[in-house]
């Protein structure tokens, strides 16, 4: 029996709901594999905890986070606590500090779940986002001079290195390379002269060692058009950082909506923990009503279980979402029903 040590940090607004949820699900896989099982520890950082003490995670937060398998992230972000100070104090943090510099984020159209597009079959939208996780546009370079002055000026860098960008770039293509998949770079040199130029000509650097994957380039206007108007032109895809955040809300949009989109922030060394995740926020405007849909965090539990090398577990659960998306009867209210996040999460339990 494999025993894995899993921190979760619900974090804030429908961060705790869901959490409660995707937790469930995955003490219930365990039960039915019996095979592998999980310890959870509980950590109560995010904006409740800042207004306390004043940071957004213990002062040693990081070295706590470090011995664990994974971490399991609900949400962060509230009002009251500026989203910018809110962000960098805890998700940004552990993004970084743990080195996850893959963010992998299906966008899939999964069976029975909606799609605002028109003549689009369940096939059509099947997409693996690689973002970039590190650095670009993320990097946190800048300076903000004579605040508060006639003369004010702010400045925020974008950073691109040749090693993030070619580590991002051949796991991408090992991807496609692996799954016999297209591999689309999105960029922007048409007006980045510097930042996305070098980013086209790593993408075709490091392409040399993958003559068997074919490639496509866009720029970052035409493949959001596409992506409505043609998503089953992407498959697997390589971008920056923020291109890579507004394009999987838009995937997330024509794939079921926020209720369902899940990424990986992956450390492929492992020489630090992964963390998993819903792609959306904490909803203020829908916490504390137990009406969220709790399918982001449960495909997030579903990709931190391939992660540990359970694909046949993971797919169990997916495709437990997927009867629940096609029965039509039990779903949270923003898929058209009027169940709550923790009906959903006992009928997938169910299910499995
Ligand atoms: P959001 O994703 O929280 O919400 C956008 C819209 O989608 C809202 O109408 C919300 O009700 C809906 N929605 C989101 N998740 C849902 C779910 N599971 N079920 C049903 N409806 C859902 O984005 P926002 O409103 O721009 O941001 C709110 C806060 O969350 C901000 O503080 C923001 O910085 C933060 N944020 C955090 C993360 C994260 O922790 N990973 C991601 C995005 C935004
Ligand atoms: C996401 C979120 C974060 C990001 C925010 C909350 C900093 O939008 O994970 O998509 O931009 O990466
Ligand atoms: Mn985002």
């Amino acid at each position: 029996m494999n025993i894995y040590k899993i921190a979760v940090i619900p974090g804030d607004g429908i961060g705790p709901e869901v959490m409660a949820e995707g937790v469930k699900v995955l003490e219930a896989i365990a039960r039915k594999e019996n095979k592998f099982a999980f310890e959870f520890t509980y950590f109560p950082w995010g904006c409740e905890y800042y207004l306390q003490h004043g940071t957004m995670m213990a002062e040693d937060g990081i070295e706590q986070l470090r011995g664990y398998d994974a971490i399991l992230l609900g949400a962060v972000g509230f009002p009251g606590v500026p989203d910018h100070i809110s962000l960098s104090g805890l998700l940004l943090k552990i993004r970084k500090s743990f080195d996850q510099y893959v963010n992998l984020r299906p966008i899939k159209l999964l069976k029975g779940a909606p799609c605002p597009l028109k003549d689009v079959r369940t096939e059509d939208i099947d997409m693996t986002f690689i973002r970039e996780n590190s650095e670009g546009e993320y990097s946190g370079s800048g300076s903000w001079l004579y605040k508060d002055q006639d003369n004010e000026v702010v400045i925020q860098n974008a950073v691109f290195s040749r090693k993030g960008c070619e580590r991002i770039m051949r796991y991408a293509y090992d991807i496609a390379k692996k799954e016999g998949k297209t591999l689309t770079s999105i960029s922007k040199a048409n007006a980045l002269n510097y930042s996305m130029v070098f980013w086209d000509q790593m993408f075709k650097e490091v392409g040399k060692d993958y003559p068997e994957v074919i490639t496509k380039s866009y720029l970052v206007d035409a493949a959001s058009m596409f992506m409505v108007k043609d998503p089953s032109r992407f498959q697997v895809v390589v971008t920056s950082n923020l291109f890579g955040d507004i394009l999987t809300d838009l995937g997330a949009a024509i794939s079921g909506g926020m209720g369902l989109a899940a990424g990986a922030n992956i450390n492929p060394t492992r020489n630090a923990p992964s963390m998993f995740e819903s792609i959306h926020g904490s909803a203020p405007d829908i916490a504390g009503k137990n009406i969220a849909n709790p399918m982001a965090t449960i495909v997030a539990v579903s990709q931190l279980l391939d992660f540990l090398g359970y694909a046949d577990s993971a797919a169990t659960i997916l495709s437990s979402i997927e009867t629940l998306l096609q029965e039509k009867k039990i779903l949270t209210p923003d898929l058209g029903g009027s169940a709550s996040t923790s009906e959903v999460g006992d009928s997938i339990v169910k299910l499995l």
